[in-house]
Parts: structure tokens; C-alpha cells; sequence
């Protein structure tokens, strides 16, 4: 059985300070709720503040991004032991806007997920077609191309550290979501592709979340889905209220 994972991405949001006045007013509202794992992914200098806050709680702080190289002349990066150094086990990697802004593409997201899965963090990977590609009928094409770019020479073995949040961009912060039928659809897709790599029995223990727009009100229809293990939830992970219902619709 795989388990629920709900994970924050706070993005460009938070300072420490803000970031520990988030964890203390969510820590009591999370308190307890077991059925999931609880992630939030955190700008790198408020990890430490919001790991200090969530000290002995069910809550866990990951990194959104993390460089390749282990160290060097790669100026404002930073490394997977640095991470792993001050305690992160979750990392995003390959998120629609770093691939959008910075970027970003199926060649560095692979080569960032092998250094982070080297380091022995867990790796959130994220992919998704474009607006234009769903238009065009090609989704299943676009995410079993990423499946397969982004974890080429991944071990088997190392599947087990791999999350795989589905992450449709024309659904990305614009309040649009996919509906439960095509979240499912596509994180099936998702897992077919990894069947075809990995064989049957890593497929359908991988963790697939979708992402896009999740919220209180369509948390529960999504996370129904047989294939929707989880949520990679922006804008609601910034308010308790909102993000506790989604952990809610998880248990
Ligand atoms: P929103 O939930 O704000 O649409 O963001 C989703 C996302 O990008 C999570 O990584």
C-alpha cells in the first residue's frame, strides 16, 4: 500500500521568522493526523527556522532545489551535503518554474535527483505538460518522455527515495485544476511509464502527487483517486486553515 505524502511548496514565501509562526500555529492543527506524511519544502534560509520549529512533531522540512555538483565554483548553489549536513530529507527537484524561469531542464532535473538520491535524501520530481500540449492530445506522451529523461540511470533500488508529483503548468497557481478524472488519468500514465522502466511491483509502489491548484474544497475528490497519492500544494501550504483540510482529506 503506498501511503498519503501532503507536501508544501512555499516557494518564494516565508522568512524564518514567518516560517516559525507558520510551524507553531500548524504544528497543534496536524498534531496526530498519521494516515500521511507531512513535507514542507522551504526557501533555503528558512529551513533551519522552520526545522527548529517543527521539532518533535509529525511535521518534516525539505529544500526546494539542490545543485548537482558536490562542490566548487558554482556561485549562490548549494550542495545535497549541505543539506543533508543541517538534517533535509525532502528535496523538490525539477519544478515547472525553475524548468520555465531558470532554465531548467530534463538533463540537469536528472542530474540533480541523481546527486540528491546519492546524498540519501528523498527527491520530489516534478513534471507535467504545457496548456498547449494537453490541447494537442499529447499529455501521455510529454510525461512518460519526462518519466524517462528525468530518471534515466535511476536504480530501482533508488525508487523507493523517488515522489513523482504530477504537475500540470496550466494548472499551477492560476486556480485551474485538473479535474479527479484527469489527475488520475495522468498520474496513470505516470506509472505506466515507470512500469515499463522498472518492471510492475516499483510502479505501483512509487508515490505519485498531484499538484496544481489543490486546496480544501477539491482536496478529498482528488486524493480518492487510485492513483493520486498525495498533493504538492503551493498557495494553500501558506495557510494553516487550508492546508490542514487537505491533511484532513488524507486520513
Ligand atoms: P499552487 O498550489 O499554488 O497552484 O502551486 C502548485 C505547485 O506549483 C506546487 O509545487
Amino acid at each position: 500500500m503506498r501511503r498519503y505524502v501532503i507536501a508544501g511548496n512555499w516557494k518564494m514565501n516565508f522568512t524564518p521568522s514567518q516560517a516559525t509562526a507558520f510551524i507553531n500555529e500548524i504544528k497543534p492543527m496536524v498534531a496526530g493526523k498519521d494516515n500521511c506524511d507531512i513535507v514542507f519544502c522551504a526557501p533555503y534560509v528558512t529551513i533551519a527556522a522552520a526545522m527548529e520549529a517543527a521539532k518533535g512533531s509529525n511535521i518534516k522540512i525539505g529544500a526546494e532545489n539542490v545543485h548537482f555538483e558536490q562542490k566548487g565554483a558554482f556561485t549562490g548553489e548549494v550542495s545535497a551535503e549541505m543539506l543533508r549536513e543541517i538534517g533535509v530529507e525532502y528535496v523538490i527537484i525539477g519544478h515547472s518554474e525553475r524548468r520555465q524561469y531558470f532554465g531548467e531542464t530534463d538533463e540537469t532535473v536528472n542530474k540533480r535527483t541523481k546527486a540528491a538520491l546519492a546524498a540519501g535524501m528523498k527527491v520530489i520530481l516534478c513534471l507535467g505538460e504545457v496548456k498547449e500540449q494537453r490541447l494537442a492530445g499529447i499529455t501521455k506522451e510529454i510525461v512518460s518522455m519526462q518519466t524517462k529523461l528525468d530518471l534515466a540511470d535511476v536504480s530501482a533500488e533508488d525508487m523507493k527515495n523517488v515522489i513523482i508529483a504530477y504537475e500540470p503548468v496550466w494548472a499551477i497557481g492560476t486556480g485551474l485544476t485538473a479535474t479527479p478524472e484527469q489527475a488520475d488519468e495522468t498520474c496513470g500514465q505516470i506509472r505506466e511509464a515507470l512500469a515499463e522502466i522498472y518492471g510492475a511491483e516499483v510502479a505501483e509502489a512509487t508515490i505519485i502527487q498531484y499538484g496544481g491548484s489543490m486546496n480544501d474544497a477539491n482536496a478529498a475528490e482528488l486524493l480518492a483517486k487510485p492513483n493520486v497519492d498525495g498533493g504538492l500544494i503551493g498557495g494553500a501550504s501558506l495557510v494553516a486553515k487550508k492546508f490542514t483540510a487537505i491533511v484532513d482529506a488524507a486520513q
